[in-house]
């Protein structure tokens, strides 16, 4: 009886007609995967190596997408369509990831397409076009992002979303926006690149629609959105290969193209607009990048600092002239500078060099060429080879460049080593000092796993003064997963790591400001993290508060860096309730982000200053 049933059945789905939006459905996945459609009628929108698309002429608003991917390689096949043919065909629906990626979303495709019949030819094909018929939310990217971070909540991974395969939202999510559109030929009005072309030329726009966060750059920030959470950014898109394999222009923030045409299609992580063409560029940002406005000042009180991650430098790096420059120029010679990446002797050879004194000295030459009207003094400590992670062989670390006529290391205390935990305490004098000066903070604790240790230090101005800082690296966030891919809260990588990095230094911070409430301190440097992930920080910010806070800096322009197509911040400056009490002034000096390339760049870094007062 049933295998007879199941023949009927059979029979009968091979006999009626599919549509797209049938196919597409109203969730992720397609309720056809694995099985055999025939009739399904469209009309051909684009053609690739690898196949085309069809589209309905149905409706552009629901959740299901009323465009679809046909694959095929064989060439009598493909000879049998061109772009506005009317047509229907048959074959099995699949769903096709681009990489092995396991946290890639599929792309519902028809596979084997066979029993083409054009209907009609030169048929007008209409594009949805963004900003217009439909336009991108901006706030979360998927409903699975629980929690009071957002999209950057921790625990991360506890939902995928072709696991649960929700209905479509497409007014409220990202992914459920881009998702009813897969597929369909699109245009984006008045793009403006907000990142620069990956190697492989593709790069991320936002279009002619409303967004948020948009920094003066053109770029788009990650800020607290209407919601009150972090965004990220559903409201821009990448730019794929052009079908037609025209090449792609490059591409920078800023940069305003012509208009793209495309079929949006997921790849490699991301939802993607594969262009019918390449566009492109009608304008591009000036190339002047202003110098901060914060100088340093004869007052014994005030104290410039900067803070720069200057990208695995070594003692022969071509990018140290250009990094000098940026520090005497841009940064107008701070007094004391936080820098990250400082590499030892020998670069990245594995020979068991550690010392970067010549990495420093020679960097310390570089600023007085660039123009430092002063010889920077610095001060480090030593990793224990290999341990610290980073590039193989490189050791970096975290140093201080100091005016040595200006500040100096407080007391008698003896330069830390690398196993060395230093401790407050007081001197002769009563004041409070550092065991070891510089020294680093509970360095064999085991969250320093392959990972930089705190570099801390306490200063005295020529008044006498004294002032603490912490000079950080926290752990990458190497591994974490696409922020448009399957696993929700994507995976942010040694977030638990970063948590109790962080949590070692706020003891340490509390050690201080136990002994003296009224200390200045100043914490920061590369955290590899966004404030935004609040469950990484809060150990720290109940103690003390993000300089950027205290200048009250506009919310879009608290960027260093820029990932993903989201101008963003890695690098922190963190000062006590003393220094806030007497006012800070923080600038974001975006000489790397704003260049014309990636190859343009001295750092992936901007680099900070900020001024303070220190009595
Ligand atoms: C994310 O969760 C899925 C499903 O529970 C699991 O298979 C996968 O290994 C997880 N990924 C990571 C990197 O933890
Ligand atoms: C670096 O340190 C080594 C060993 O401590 C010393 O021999 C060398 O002179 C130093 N080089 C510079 C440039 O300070
Ligand atoms: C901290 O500073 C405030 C204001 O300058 C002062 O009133 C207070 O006595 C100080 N507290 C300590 C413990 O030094």
């Amino acid at each position: 009886m049933l295998p007879f049933l199941g023949l009927l059945l059979a029979l009968s789905s091979l006999a009626s007609c599919t549509t797209i939006a049938e196919i597409q459905g109203s969730s992720f996945s397609s309720p056809y995967a694995g099985k055999k459609v025939t009739g399904v009628s469209g009309i051909v929108t684009a053609k690739s190596p690898s196949g085309f698309w069809i589209s309905s002429a149905s409706s552009t608003k629901g959740a299901a997408s009323s465009g679809l991917s046909v694959y095929t390689t064989t060439e009598s096949v493909l000879s049998q369509v061109k772009v506005g043919d009317s047509i229907s065909l048959g074959g099995t629906i699949t769903s096709y990831r681009s990489s092995k990626s396991p946290n890639d979303l599929f792309v519902t495709q028809i596979e084997d397409p066979a029993g083409i019949t054009v209907h009609s030819s030169s048929n007008k094909v209409e594009p949805v076009v963004l900003g217009k018929d439909r336009s991108p939310p901006t706030g979360q990217l998927s409903a699975l992002d629980q929690g009071a971070d957002g999209f950057l909540s921790v625990p991360n991974n506890g939902s995928l979303v072709e696991r649960s395969n929700a209905a479509l939202q497409p007014d409220k999510y990202g992914l459920d926006f881009w998702q009813s559109l897969s597929g369909m030929l699109v245009t984006i009005p008045s793009p403006v690149g907000v990142d620069f072309s990956d190697r492989y030329g593709n790069f991320w726009v936002r279009g002619d629609w409303s967004v948020t966060g948009q920094n003066s750059r053109g770029g788009l920030s990650m800020i607290r959105g209407s919601d009150g959470l972090p965004t990220p950014h559903p409201d821009e898109i990448v730019i794929g290969k052009p079908l037609d394999g025209s090449k792609n222009p490059k591409v920078a923030i800023g940069t305003t193209l012509s208009d793209i045409s495309g079929i949006v299609q997921y790849e490699y992580g991301y939802f993607t607009i594969l262009p019918l063409t390449a566009s492109s560029v009608k304008g591009v940002p000036s190339a002047t990048v202003p110098a901060s406005t914060i100088k340093s000042s004869n007052d014994a009180c005030t104290v410039s600092l900067g803070d720069y991650n200057v990208e695995n430098m070594s003692p022969t790096s071509d990018h140290m002239g250009a990094v000098a420059t940026h520090i005497a120029k841009f940064l107008n010679s701070p007094d004391l500078v936080f820098v990250q990446e400082i590499q030892d002797a020998s670069g990245d050879a594995d020979d068991g060099t550690v010392d970067a004194n010549v990495t420093l000295s020679n960097l310390v030459a570089a600023l007085s060429n660039a123009g430092s009207p002063f010889k920077y003094a610095f001060a480090d400590i030593n990793p224990i080879n290999d341990q610290d992670g980073g590039k193989k062989g490189g050791n970096i670390r975290q140093a201080y460049l100091y005016n040595p006529s200006k500040l100096s290391l407080v007391g008698n205390s003896p330069v830390g080593g690398s196993s060395d935990a230093t401790k407050v305490v007081k001197d002769n004098a009563g004041q409070l000092s550092l065991s070891y000066n510089p020294g680093r903070i509970d360095p064999s604790n085991s969250a320093w796993k392959s990972s930089r240790k705190p570099l801390a230090a306490a200063w005295k101005t020529t008044s006498g003064a004294r002032f603490f800082t912490v000079n950080l690296q926290l752990v990458a966030k190497l591994d974490s997963s696409s922020i448009w891919g399957d696993a929700r809260p994507p995976i942010n990588a040694w977030v638990d790591e970063r948590t109790k990095q962080v949590e070692i230094v706020s003891s340490f911070v509390k050690s201080i400001l136990d002994a003296d409430p009224n200390a200045s301190i100043v914490v920061g440097g590369d955290c590899n993290e966004f404030t935004f992930t609040t469950s990484v920080f809060e150990s720290l910010t109940d103690q003390l508060t993000e300089a950027d806070e205290a200048a009250n800096i506009a919310p879009e322009e608290r960027y260093t860096y820029v990932y993903e197509g989201i101008s963003q911040q890695l690098d922190h400056l963190f000062v006590s309730k003393a220094i806030v009490g007497r006012k800070v002034n923080v600038e974001h000096v975006h000489v790397n982000t704003w260049a014309s390339s990636v190859d343009t760049r001295a750092s992936d870094h901007d680099p900070t200053v900020m001024q303070m007062k220190v009595c």
